[in-house]
């Protein structure tokens, strides 16, 4: 297919048709993503806890997000990539978020890059973007803030907090953004707001109403443990966890009862060469 650029992002949400985005962290997960055809791959930073096994986002480092933005590029052929900034590497000014912008390109072989917040985020998304690198704004629930929201809150649920996301959405597409993240926000709230915008809105809990979806692969899969929380947006489409732990458990089997390797597994030796050998 031909790659998808920050056009077909455009053209998409001009017919509106509903742009698929997924989250991927590595190759393999990229890979499948790719060949699924999803329109949008993001390294979100939320691979501190579904890759790396942190407790939550504010961990994980550049370092660490550039070389899975790396082995994500390598695998994506057709999707438009993005690669979260991580917390601490754009908040202090613009000058600082464009330097860790251009090291995602640079380095992390990424197209675009995402980063948490609104109004006061647009002098920051307007720096990177005047240096032709195409940003994807988040607002509504930033996880990397959850300290200062009081943790994973559906936000924009009262009339002051919808206006407040709605002023948000205005600034960030204003500054430049080239879409917008809608993350744990009243399907009615997300929908007015894409009425209004001129960019497309991604969804994560936000409704159907939005120009696309995103959600974390590693969720999606249902590639977790039974018992493991997942927020009320999360439809699980497979179940991986099931599959790999079905098919850990018996290779453990085979193994211990030496059915595996059987003969079709092995390499042969001429009979008489091991006649030699074993003299
Ligand atoms: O880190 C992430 O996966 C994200 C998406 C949920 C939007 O930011
Ligand atoms: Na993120």
């Amino acid at each position: 297919r031909k790659p998808v650029t920050i056009n077909t992002i455009q053209s998409l949400y001009r017919k509106n048709e509903p742009i698929t985005m997924i989250t991927a962290h590595d190759f393999p997960s990229a890979h499948v993503a790719d060949h699924a055809g999803m329109d949008m791959i993001l390294v979100g930073d939320s691979l501190a806890m579904v890759a790396l096994g942190m407790e939550d986002t504010s961990e994980v480092l550049m370092e660490e997000m550039l070389l899975h933005c790396k082995s994500v590029a390598r695998a994506t052929k057709g999707a438009f990539t993005v690669g979260d900034l991580p917390m601490g590497t754009y908040e202090i000014s613009p000058a600082q978020a464009l330097e860790s912008a251009i090291r995602m390109i640079k380095v992390g072989r990424v197209k675009s890059v995402k980063l948490e917040g609104g109004k006061e985020m647009a002098s920051t998304i307007e720096k990177v973007t005047g240096a032709g690198i195409p940003v994807l704004a988040h607002i509504g629930l930033t996880p990397q803030r959850q300290n200062a929201l009081g943790g994973f809150r559906v936000q924009g649920k009262s009339t002051s907090s919808a206006l407040k996301l709605l002023e948000d959405a205005f600034a960030v597409q204003e500054a430049g953004a080239f879409a917008v993240v809608l993350e744990a926000v009243p399907a009615e709230v997300a929908a007015l707001v894409t009425k209004e915008l001129n960019i497309p809105t991604i969804g994560i809990g936000a409704g159907n109403g939005c120009s696309g979806q995103v959600l974390v692969q590693v969720d999606m899969l249902g590639n977790f443990p039974p018992g493991r929380f997942l927020p009320k947006f999360v439809k699980q489409y497979g179940n991986v966890w099931d599959e790999t732990y079905r098919a850990l458990s018996q290779y453990k089997n085979e193994v211990k009862s030496r059915e595996y390797p059987a003969p079709e597994h092995t390499y042969p030796m001429p009979k008489e060469a091991f006649a030699d050998f074993e003299k």
